[in-house]
């Protein structure tokens, strides 16, 4: 039996339509109207796009005012530590974090909480303390502060920053782990008796690598985790950049593994240090990076404005110190949004014929609804050639309205890579993602179009790129 679309490929073989890189056919691809703001965007694709606040910072209005028309999950970015929650042994103090889960509540948003287990922010009493004492004192401080918290948080940071940098691939030495190496099960076991609905989650920073030794460590722990029933459920990676820890080219692959362990992965603490157009494109490659995996859940960037941030000086955030969106701000945006489109894979291309021929077989199709509000455009994704071990693709660029310039974002699906590319001027975020502008001049007036190309070395999957623009 013959589809429509195998009926309507074939009249266009047969009439010698060879290049119809102009010609649109709709995918039945689900309409989706664009978010106009992170917690929106995100939402189009099931995802949380959250913040960590600073209660003091709450009666600043501006400060609220963004943090609640911008996120719907809250990370209390202090408040929530053992210093703040048990500064004398065996007395809790949960005012700070109350009042951060309170505003979270009343606004209709959902709480990470961070972190039951640390080497760092403890009381000072705790940090004097060592061996079985320490041991028993921590697992009581897990199990009061998430039988306080009981019912009220979506995931638990329940364990944070217990591996070594560098390339030991050891734990990191700290009281805690002097207490010996099973004091991270344990951890996490006294925290799924005490809130048996949070998700449970190891979280670190320069895990973010493939190739690192201390994402490897991880790797391995969460894996003998799931393999000997210890309570898992979830790796934050906190995904602090700056030009000395940047972020890494594999950074899907890193989420992607991690995934198929059987543990969701979030992007917990984000911020990357920069500006401008650069800093934007390393924002809109970890939002891509996250999208490309099914179980990566959501985004929570470190703060606010960057004047809110811990690393205020590297403007890492997405609002500048007034408050305004930043070109962070609107890749992250747009980038979200794309990935909240659905690109189906061409039905026709799973089978294909290693002995191809160099004859092309376009099958165009329309895989993105652009951004309402001028300038636009519209990317349409074409088949080029194909060989057994890789295919040739051609996007279109259409302008919508006249524009003076566009930006195009190909995302090919792992272990896709692109080898090769013409006509337009590449950069790679992340080893999955191409950003291609134009050659010299960009500016088309409406209704005109510009192609690129490009050869995936496809790795046995023959899903189709995803492409989306943005024009300015
Ligand atoms: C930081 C806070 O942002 C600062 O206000 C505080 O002084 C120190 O801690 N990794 C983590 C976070 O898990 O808790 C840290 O937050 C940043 C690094």
């Amino acid at each position: 039996m013959t589809t429509p679309r195998q009926r309507n490929r074939a009249r266009l073989l047969g009439a010698g339509s060879l290049v119809a890189a102009t010609i649109a056919v709709a995918l039945a691809v689900p309409a989706q109207a664009a978010g106009s703001t992170l917690q929106a965007a995100a939402a189009g694709s099931g995802r949380y796009f959250g913040t960590a606040i600073a209660g003091s910072r709450l009666n600043d209005s501006t400060y609220s005012g963004i943090a609640n028309r911008e996120f719907n999950m809250i990370t209390a970015e202090n408040e929530m530590k053992a210093d703040a929650t048990e500064p004398n042994q065996n007395q809790f103090n949960f005012s700070a974090g109350d009042q951060i889960l309170n505003w979270a509540q009343s606004n209709g948003k959902r709480v990470r909480g961070h972190a039951l287990a640390w080497y760092s922010q403890q009381p000072g009493w705790m940090q004097n303390m060592s061996g079985s004492a320490l041991r028993s004192a921590m697992l009581n401080h897990v199990t009061q502060v998430a039988t306080h918290y009981k019912g009220k948080i979506y995931a638990w940071d329940v364990v944070n920053e217990a591996f070594a940098d560098g390339s030991s691939g050891a734990r990191r030495d700290s009281n805690l782990q002097r207490t010996g190496n099973d004091w991270i099960e344990a951890a996490f076991k006294a925290a799924r008796a005490a809130d048996p609905n949070a998700k449970l989650c190891y979280n670190d920073y320069n895990t973010d690598n493939w190739n690192d030794a201390k994402t490897q460590a991880v790797y391995n722990m969460v894996k003998d985790f799931k393999s000997r029933g210890v309570p898992i459920d979830c790796v934050g990676f906190q995904a602090h950049f700056n030009s000395q820890s940047p972020v890494p080219s594999n950074y899907h692959t890193t989420l992607g593994n991690f995934a198929a362990l059987g543990v969701d992965v979030q992007i917990t603490e984000l911020d990357i240090e920069g500006s401008g157009t650069n800093q934007a494109n390393q924002f809109q490659g970890v939002v891509q990076a996250c999208l490309a995996v099914a179980r990566c859940t959501g985004i929570t960037v470190w703060g606010v404005r960057d004047s809110d941030s811990w690393r205020a000086s590297g403007t890492p955030l997405l609002f500048d110190n007034y408050g305004n969106k930043k070109a962070a701000y609107t890749s992250v945006l747009n980038a979200l949004n794309a990935g909240g489109t659905t690109t189906s894979p061409d039905p026709t291309s799973t089978s294909p014929n290693p002995t191809s021929t160099s004859t092309p077989t376009p099958t165009p199709t329309t895989t993105t609804t652009p951004p309402s509000g001028n300038p636009s455009c519209t990317a349409t994704y074409s088949e080029g050639e194909k060989w057994s071990d890789r295919f040739n693709g051609t996007v279109t660029i259409r302008a919508n309205t006249n524009i003076s310039s566009w930006t195009s974002y190909v995302t090919v699906n792992y272990p896709q890579r692109i080898i090769a590319t013409w006509n337009g001027s590449p950069t790679w975020p992340s080893s999955n993602v191409m950003i291609m502008k134009p050659n010299g001049n960009g500016a088309l007036s409406a209704g005109q179009t510009v192609s690129f190309g490009f050869t995936v070395m496809h790795g046995g999957n023959w899903t189709w790129p995803g492409v989306t623009c943005t024009a300015s």
